[in-house]
């Protein structure tokens, strides 16, 4: 090497080593002076602490400025910080676009709390590419329009997260922002603790009557309690005997650990299992994932952990207008102490 181009290089170096301290101390200034404290990295769990993760899973895609779900989102994040006990990371389904934007809404709630957060971005492109055989399968039997792919495979990403999800992460859960956590947010993880061995999901049940509605030819000519009322399911082990409502997956616990290393779930997610299931039941369902949990319910009750309605308490009361008013407000009851509010279909949520 000629000596000329030596001391190019050797400047080169030096140049780029000055931009990088000059990068790091004006960063930092601005993080001292700003407060922010958001580590945006990729975060992987050491393996002694990975048990007591506390991961949190959002989708935020599509989204503007001044959409309603920016106006949510912004609102749950603050409310988690806001009244959890213990260390959240958020992992955070985003598109290109959508992650300007959330980055922007997250360093608002992170100054305005004064409070650290901790989060991880996906793209949402990549996570659909994981799923495409799951969604695939489902998207026939369980979706209202079939065919607007990418949309299609948000709705079923709750049954595909543990592909997504880092594989030191052992368990998760997966919010929509339509909810407003009352309570902390440590005692929707404790019920991991109360899982049966064999379960791999859990969620709270259905508030209203669309699985009776769903179910109304199956039930014409089976004598089943499937689709029937029956708020206080968190007692209900294997058969359900005083009735199901099925579930709702606007809170869904995942515990990937047992999920990645399970052979009968990848039965349960193939083609024919779900026909089985969809013809035997003359199931058609439109809501995604929580049509196959609630058959899943059905057939193998075994595979999910029912949490009390106090843990999702759905607000929609769209079905209460729409033929079953007499029976309405069976569905809707809830007799716990409500930890998570959800305002499905976009019902406002009461704050006080
Ligand atoms: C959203 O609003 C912020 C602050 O007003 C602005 O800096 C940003 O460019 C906007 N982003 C988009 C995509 O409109
Ligand atoms: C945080 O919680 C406190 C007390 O529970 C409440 O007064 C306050 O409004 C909350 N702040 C936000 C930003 O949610
Ligand atoms: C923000 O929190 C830190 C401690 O985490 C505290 O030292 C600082 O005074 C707080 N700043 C404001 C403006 O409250
Ligand atoms: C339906 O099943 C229940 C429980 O197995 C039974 O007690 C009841 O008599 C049955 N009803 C009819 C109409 O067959
Ligand atoms: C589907 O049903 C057929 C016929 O009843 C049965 O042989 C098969 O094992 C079932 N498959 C699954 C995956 O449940
Ligand atoms: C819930 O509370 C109402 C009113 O107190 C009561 O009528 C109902 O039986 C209770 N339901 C359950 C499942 O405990």
């Amino acid at each position: 090497m000629r000596a000329s181009s030596r001391f190019y290089l050797l400047n080169s170096f030096v140049f780029v080593i000055v931009c990088f301290l000059l990068y790091f101390v004006v960063i930092t200034r601005r993080l001292e002076t700003e407060q922010l404290k958001i580590s945006d990295v990729l975060f992987e769990p050491s393996k002694e602490h990975s048990n007591v993760d506390y991961n949190v899973w959002l989708i935020f895609t599509k989204v503007t400025n001044k959409s309603t779900l920016t106006f949510k989102f912004q609102n749950l994040i603050s409310n988690l910080l806001n009244v959890s006990t213990v260390p959240l990371k958020f992992h955070i389904i985003v598109d290109e676009k959508s992650k300007t934007i959330a980055k922007y809404k997250l360093s608002e709630v992170v100054y305005s709390l004064n409070k650290s957060l901790v989060y991880t971005f996906y793209n949402v492109q990549d996570c659909s590419t994981k799923l495409s055989d799951i969604v695939n399968v489902m998207t026939p039997f369980f979706s209202s329009r079939p065919g607007t792919y990418f949309s299609d495979a948000l709705f079923y990403i709750s049954l595909g997260l543990y592909r997504i999800a880092p594989s030191s992460q052992k368990r998760g859960i997966l919010l929509d922002c339509d909810l407003y956590f009352k309570k902390d947010i440590a005692l929707l993880f404790d019920e991991f603790d109360r899982f049966k061995p064999t379960a791999l999901y859990g969620l709270a049940p259905e508030l209203t009557p669309v699985y009776r509605h769903i179910l109304h030819m199956y039930k014409l000519k089976h004598n089943t309690t499937f689709g029937d009322y029956y708020c206080d399911n968190s007692i209900t082990e294997g058969i359900h005997p005083h009735g199901f409502q099925g579930y709702n997956s606007g809170v869904v616990l995942i515990d990937f650990e047992k999920q990645r290393e399970s052979k009968q779930y990848l039965q349960m997610i193939s083609r024919e299992s779900i026909k089985n299931m969809t013809e035997k039941y003359r199931f058609r369902g439109h809501l995604g994932d929580q049509d196959f949990y609630t058959l899943l319910g059905y057939e193998h009750p075994d595979l999910i952990q029912t949490l009390n309605c106090g843990f999702n308490r759905q607000l929609c009361t769209w079905w209460k207008d729409h033929g079953y008013s007499d029976i309405f407000k069976h569905y809707f009851q809830c007799n716990h102490s409500i930890v998570v509010l959800h305002g499905n279909c976009n019902t406002r949520i009461p704050k006080n």
